[in-house]
């Protein structure tokens, strides 16, 4: 490793062109074949071949073969043998695929994110990934956003919590990027992209500062405080300005407030992107704000490259800057170790013992299992495993494409269908498919539903695979209608109908409407995009071989009209006083539709029975210094073992500003055997009662507070205690 006076040599033995290539970073075809058209709103990025030698960075190779190659190629060519740097997207897997992250934010479980995280880091190192462009620590309410699947949900504290995990099951527990099987964490987006007007991607966010404060930014935090090492501004305007030449964001938040000194890369082509937004009336202009911002590395797009040195021979951007911008740079390669070991562990071997070897995808299996979420069960689950005759109906009973949108490497023809699932559970039970209908929402077609319902008929379970295709979830990819698409509603309905004995496996990367197939489908369970092991998954979950343990990271909504939709928000003056989905004049309702998620955030059914006996306070009134024990009984009355994730809400009874009706303080998921009955113990403090005012001062104030468990919505054994003393 290079000490920081040797690094700051280097930088002073950098020429000015090879500092600016430094801050430019181009796909890896692109880097290949030099000069290409470069497709998409690029356009030519008119970067000299001779340039080459000196990029900073590419994103997008695959494979160790390719990093070695290039990077032996590079340092051969590049003057001061300075380590190229490879980075790419490690969403939720490498080549084993896990769950979405909206899946795994249902397990509720930090420790299982940080082991499928180490996974992905060590398959994606292996193959000379050296950084990863996640976690995307996106606070979601709008499922409409295509993006939800790469959220973990609804919830500051989940997400906060799950994101940490994420970052440090990347960079391991001590940080040091340097060692092999580690790659550099890069949160983003910074800020609030999730928080797009009407849930369509890439558009304009208005959002107040002390909400910016309260539910969008902690999880971007939590992951610089874990020490991710690289951050990434997002496409979108945040308040009038977009994030990459945000100051008050980049600057006043970002570098001040939250102390980040690490790189910070803009999105695909953002700072090019500043022209189209009206803010930069050139390219030169772009330059320069996102230099000013220090947004270090410019991603596929070329304004950097092709105006930072006119800018700085200008007087425009200070040289200091440009050099403080380059030499996070090189601070970051050499984290890495780039210096010693500018391939990081690449090894072709390596990554062909690792990917999809049995423990990984053991891994993948069981984070599948915990991220289903069971949403009904009329008692027709688990399935015996006695049946004689299953049928499999609908779009997705075959179906291999499960593994979602940011695969990585990842094939969906590696991953187990639910066909197979079931058939690899059950070799001897006769199983039957009918597909019924297709799962695109422009194609109504019910040619197939006879076929399917004859099917079903004559079978002793149904198991409904239905949900939307994997391209309607991602980047890009929001909808306006959320429910099942295309004639999947109509299908559930004649199958249900036929045979009482049907289960729905829903996949999908956002929460749907399922209003309509609720009132016929007797049992439900949400897989999400669930990962190479999906097929594996449903089939132990559906017969009982793993109890389903999710809790939804989202809301459900009962109708499109409903969104944006989520459990943390205040009263209103005028709260609903009669039941959910009887209209009440001149109250917050509609006439069409109650106020409720059909399922709310924190909800899950299991195969045991959790029953919560009490809740107690071992005080009632906590001084500021003090701390509050919270004591909750919860027994399994249920014949099997089950993990059921306790949940603490709180509610700040009157406040100086408007304060949500149930916000979650903590959780803790616990497994109990059956007739185990356990306290689960909880410790609030002042702190943990802090939210920011009106004028964005974090602080707690004094008076009552309700503590309650259950989930969202559905509130039980609530207590109130009171803070004798505020504090900021
Ligand atoms: C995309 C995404 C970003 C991703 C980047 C590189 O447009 O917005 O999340 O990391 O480009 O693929």
């Amino acid at each position: 490793m290079k000490t920081e006076a040797e690094l700051r040599h280097l930088l002073s033995e950098m020429t000015q062109e090879e500092k600016i290539a430094q801050t430019t970073q181009v796909i890896i075809n692109y880097y290949q074949k030099t000069g290409t058209e470069v497709t998409g709103p690029m356009g030519q990025l008119g970067i000299k071949s001779e340039s080459m030698k000196d990029l900073g960075s590419v994103l997008g190779t695959a494979f160790a073969e390719d990093v070695i190659a290039i990077q032996k190629k590079y340092l051969a060519e590049n003057r001061l043998h300075i380590p190229m740097l490879f980075m790419t997207d490690v969403i939720h897997g490498y080549r084993t695929i896990y769950p979405i992250p909206l899946g795994l934010g249902a397990s509720f479980d930090p420790a299982l994110v940080e082991e499928c995280s180490a996974m992905a880091a060590a398959e994606a190192s292996a193959n000379g990934i050296q950084l990863t462009f996640a976690p995307m620590a996106d606070y979601v309410r709008d499922a409409r956003w295509g993006r939800v699947m790469e959220s973990f949900g609804e919830d500051p504290l989940l997400n906060s919590t799950l994101c940490a995990a994420e970052t440090v099951g990347f960079q391991g527990r001590d940080g040091d990027v340097s060692k092999p099987d580690r790659i550099a964490a890069c949160v983003k987006h910074v800020a609030a992209y999730g928080g797009a007007e009407s849930g369509r991607d890439y558009n304009s966010v208005e959002i107040s500062e002390r909400l910016l404060r309260e539910y969008y930014f902690p999880a971007y935090k939590a992951c610089i405080d874990a020490g991710a090492k690289a951050l990434m501004p997002s496409f979108n305007s945040l308040n009038g300005i977009p994030s990459t030449a945000n100051s008050w964001l980049m600057k006043e938040v970002v570098r001040g407030e939250w102390g980040f000194d690490g790189v910070a890369i803009s999105d695909w082509g953002a700072v090019m992107e500043l022209v189209r937004h009206g803010v930069a009336a050139d390219r030169k202009e772009a330059a320069r704000l996102a230099g000013e911002n220090e947004c270090d590395i410019e991603m596929m797009s070329s304004a950097y490259y092709n105006h930072l040195a006119e800018l700085v021979a200008e007087g425009i951007i200070r040289q200091e800057t440009l050099d403080r911008m380059v030499l996070r740079i090189l601070r970051l390669k050499n984290d890495l170790g780039l210096f010693d070991d500018p391939f990081h562990g690449a090894s072709p071997e390596k990554a062909k013992a690792l990917s999809l070897c049995e423990a990984h995808r053991a891994l993948a299996l069981r984070a599948a299992e915990e991220s289903a979420v069971l949403l009904k069960n009329d008692g027709v689950l688990p399935f015996s495993t006695e049946v004689k005759k299953i049928a499999l109906i609908g779009p997705y009973a075959s179906e291999h494409a499960i593994i979602g949108q940011w695969k990585a490497r990842g094939l969906a023809e590696e991953s187990v269908s639910v066909e197979e699932g079931v058939r690899r559970l059950l070799p001897d039970t006769e199983i039957l498919t009918a597909t019924g209908c297709s799962f695109l929402w422009d194609d109504l077609s019910e040619e197939g539903f006879a076929e399917a319902v004859e099917t079903a008929k004559g079978a002793d379970a149904v198991i409904l695979c239905l949900g939307e295709p994997d391209r309607y979830s991602g980047e890009g990819k929001c909808r306006t209608d959320l429910r099942l698409p295309g004639a999947q509603e109509k299908l559930a309905k004649a199958v249900s109908t036929v045979n009482k004995n049907t289960a729905l496996l829903l996949f999908a990367g956002r929460p749907l409407v399922l209003t309509e197939v609720e009132k016929t489908v007797p049992a439900i369970l949400e897989m999400w995009f669930p990962g190479n092991e999906g097929g594996n998954a449903a089939a132990h979950l559906l017969f009982g071989k793993a109890c389903p343990c999710g809790k939804l990271p989202m809301s459900f909504p009962k109708a499109t009209g409903q969104v944006p939709l989520y459990y943390n928000r205040p009263s209103t003056g005028r709260p609903k006083k009669k039941p959910e989905g009887v209209y009440e004049d001149f109250t917050s309702n509609y006439i069409d539709c109650g106020n409720l998620a059909l399922y709310p955030f924190g909800y899950g059914l299991s195969y045991a029975s959790f029953v919560y006996s009490s809740l107690t306070l071992d005080k009632t009134s906590l001084d500021p210094d003090g701390e509050l024990t919270v004591t909750v009984r919860v027994k399994n009355e249920g014949s099997v073992e089950g993990k059921e994730t306790v949940q603490l809400y709180l509610r700040d009874l009157v406040a100086s500003t408007v304060r949500p009706t149930q916000s979650l303080i903590a959780f803790e998921k616990v497994t109990l055997a059956p007739g185990e009955e356990r306290d689960v113990v909880f410790k609030i403090t002042e702190p943990m009662l802090r939210f920011y005012d009106f004028h964005c001062v974090f602080r707690s104030e004094a008076g009552e507070f309700q503590i309650s468990t259950g989930c969202a919505d559905r509130l039980i054994l609530t207590k109130t205690f009171t803070l004798t003393e505020g504090r900021s």
